[in-house]
């Protein structure tokens, strides 16, 4: 079985990880031949991750870096089994993306999208065959994370879902199936919870630390509220939500003003080095 992979940021890279480290070729694909190099040198320091927590051997991590390569050139999805799109959260985008994809792959290929928030039946309109679409959404870090929310479309066939779930066995993940709703059911609960906490700092009920210490002690989260946005990206988390209140109107769901700004001021979270912490 051969996997490809679009996209080469935080998504895409651990997805191939996961994928050559279960025995199957796997090939990223991203926009330029330069980003899907740094898409492999980001698996590659995921291995030594791995392995300076002793969770993978040097050994381990050679055999499956032998089985990845990476594109720029979108005919380079041919000859895969099982596409997995992780571009940023934009539906013309992913559109895009998985339209072309369908273009270079066979009838038999299923094709899937590790979209947090956007509707899997709004993208499957974008393909000619709907039935092999449906949503993937693995959790960050994926080499890590044990879930994967399998999202079905009124249109995906259960003969998708069945190579999904046994797919998704092989890579050794739980996989849990849930339909087609605003955020699924992960981020309809996480980001409610994310931007409730952004609020009640916003409006000074609160320090930071004050919330997360909450969340871990009181919850027993391995993460504060706050802390968990850095890591996911505070652009994400705000493109996120904007994706589920465009959906349903829920204002749960409208990006926390503190958000907002803080996403306009460049701080992003780890990636950009400032969040809602700072990590210079
Ligand atoms: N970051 C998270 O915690 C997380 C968790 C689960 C799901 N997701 C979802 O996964 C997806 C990707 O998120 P990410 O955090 O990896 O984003 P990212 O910004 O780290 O990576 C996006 C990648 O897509 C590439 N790209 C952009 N345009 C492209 C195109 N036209 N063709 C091919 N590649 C293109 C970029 O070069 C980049 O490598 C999003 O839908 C996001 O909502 C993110």
């Amino acid at each position: 079985m051969k996997i490809a992979v679009i996209g080469a940021g935080t998504m895409g890279s651990g997805i191939a990880q996961v994928a050559v480290s279960a025995g199957f070729q796997a090939v990223i694909i991203s926009e330029s031949e330069e980003s899907a190099k740094e898409g492999m040198k980001r698996v590659a320091l995921g291995f030594d991750k791995a392995i300076s927590k002793k969770a993978a051997t040097k050994e381990q991590k050679d055999a499956a870096l032998s089985l990845l390569g990476c594109s720029g050139k979108m005919e380079d999805v041919s000859g895969s089994d099982i596409v997995i799109e992780a571009v940023p959260e934009d539906i013309e985008l992913k559109k895009k993306v998985v339209a072309e994809a369908e273009r270079h792959v066979s009838s038999a290929a299923i094709i899937a999208t590790n979209t947090s928030s956007i509707s899997i039946d709004a993208l499957s309109k974008a393909l000619k065959y709907p039935g092999r679409f449906l949503g993937l959404h693995f959790f960050n870090p994926a080499p890590v994370m044990k879930v994967i929310e399998m999202v079905r479309g009124e249109s995906t066939t259960q003969e998708t879902i069945d190579r999904a779930r046994s797919f998704g066995e092989r890579i050794g993940k739980t996989i849990v199936e849930v339909k087609d709703y605003p955020g699924f059911i992960s981020n309809r609960l996480l980001m409610a919870f994310i931007n409730e906490s952004v609020n009640a700092l916003d409006q000074g009920v609160a320090t930071k630390e004050a919330i997360d210490t909450i969340a871990k002690l009181g919850f027993n989260h391995p993460m504060g509220p706050l802390e968990l946005a850095d890591f996911i990206g505070l652009d994400v988390c705000r493109d996120i939500m904007q994706a589920i209140y465009a959906q349903n109107k829920d204002p749960k769901f409208k990006p926390a003003p503190l958000l907002e700004r803080l996403v306009a001021q460049g701080r992003r979270g780890r990636k950009s080095g400032h969040g809602f912490y700072d990590y210079a």
